[in-house]
């Protein structure tokens, strides 16, 4: 089996972030979420992995993959314009082949290994096999129709007044059988091939499409909230405790703390699960539960939690910063003598006197 991962799109839902970095790009726990993408496939020994880039961000994407500790077969596949999901696997079509494949969209992340997926699409042959997941905003997806006996009855892309709760997760399998039908496909509302079209179609021509409920979570970063939340998710599940960095007598650690070796923190307090990246230096500052500080980042007399800072980022006496997203090359600092909580989303390169 194949995979077929997508990192093109545009990420318009992240901006400001992915003004200057593609949304698969964006890390949880500084991990890009697309390395979460390529630890899945290697779990399930799928090897043969192409990645559809954009134009405007196809080297970014392959520059973060070139170290390749996964050892996959990348195959990198340009689509020209972003139209659409079922677009995306008609431009990998000579790649695909006749081969099944996994298609998993690079912005997505899932708390359940796909090992199991990929076992039962092999045990059973259907068509296809797609993931879903119970949601409360179904008018922002695909959702399908499931009927008592467990099988695929309707799948509509982003319906105004959905007819279940139940959303299609950015991961599916397919036979070779959906290249014909998006041969046919006509562009939707949107103006996109909507691989959920395609999927109906198979559903149309009488095939057997298998649903798996995810009891697990499963987190689409499109947003920035869904961005901290998969934040917390990951912090809370996978962090281990490893301390390294020259830490002084002051500092006090508590709870699973993650600290690169090139770190250096002064006389702070960091309560885990926190992460800290690379030649980042801290000083006189509260780190709280579930913050994400990445690599060259300056954080002064400052107390931040519940919050992901990407790389080389500076904050300097901002009494309370949570729920935030601070991009890189980002300053932040406070002037007056103003005491508040502060609540933000802050692209790269910006700067704030607060
Ligand atoms: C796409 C699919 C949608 C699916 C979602 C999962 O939406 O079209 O069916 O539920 O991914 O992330 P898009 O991100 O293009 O809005």
């Amino acid at each position: 089996m194949k995979a077929l991962v997508l990192a093109g799109g545009k990420g318009t839902r992240l901006r400001p972030i992915t003004h200057t970095i593609p949304k698969q790009l964006v890390p949880v726990a500084n991990k890009p979420i697309l390395h979460y993408v390529m630890d899945q496939l290697k779990d399930a020994g799928i090897k043969d992995v192409g990645v559809i880039i954009a134009p405007e961000t196809g080297d970014l994407i392959k520059d973060s993959l070139s170290k390749n500790p996964w050892n996959h077969n990348f195959t990198f596949i340009l689509q020209d314009e972003p139209l659409g999901l079922a677009h995306a696997v008609k431009v990998a079509r000579d790649y695909l082949g006749n081969d099944s494949f996994i298609m998993y969209l690079g912005d997505n992340l899932i708390g359940e290994s796909i090992c199991s997926f990929v076992k039962t699409f092999e045990a059973e042959n259907p068509d296809a096999l797609i993931l879903l997941k119970e949601v409360s905003n179904p008018s922002s997806f695909g959702v399908a129709v499931v009927n008592s006996n467990g099988k695929v009855k309707k799948l509509i892309e982003k319906p105004k007044r959905p007819p279940s709760n139940l959303a299609l997760v950015g991961v599916y399998i397919f036979t070779p059988q959906i290249h014909e039908i998006i041969e046919s496909l006509k562009p939707s509302w949107r103006g996109e091939y909507e691989i959920t079209d395609a999927i109906q179609g198979l559903l149309d021509n009488g095939g057997n499409v298998l649903p798996h409920v995810l009891k697990g979570w499963w987190l689409d970063t499109g947003k920035k909230d869904d961005l901290l939340e998969a934040n917390t998710i990951v912090l809370d599940e996978f962090l281990k405790k490893d301390i390294k960095g020259k830490i002084d007598g002051e500092t006090k650690i508590s709870g699973r703390v993650k600290i690169e070796e090139t770190a250096v923190i002064k006389n702070s307090t960091i309560k885990g699960p926190v992460i800290i990246g690379e030649n980042t230096i801290i000083e006189n500052s509260f780190i709280g539960p579930y913050t994400s500080i990445g690599n060259n980042v300056k954080i002064i007399d400052s107390v931040i939690q519940n919050s992901v800072v990407l790389d080389s980022a500076e904050i300097t006496k901002i009494d309370r910063l949570e729920d935030s997203l601070i991009g890189k090359y980002a300053k932040l600092h406070r002037k007056e003598n103003s005491h508040r909580a502060y609540r933000v989303s802050i692209g790269d390169y910006s700067e704030i006197e607060l």
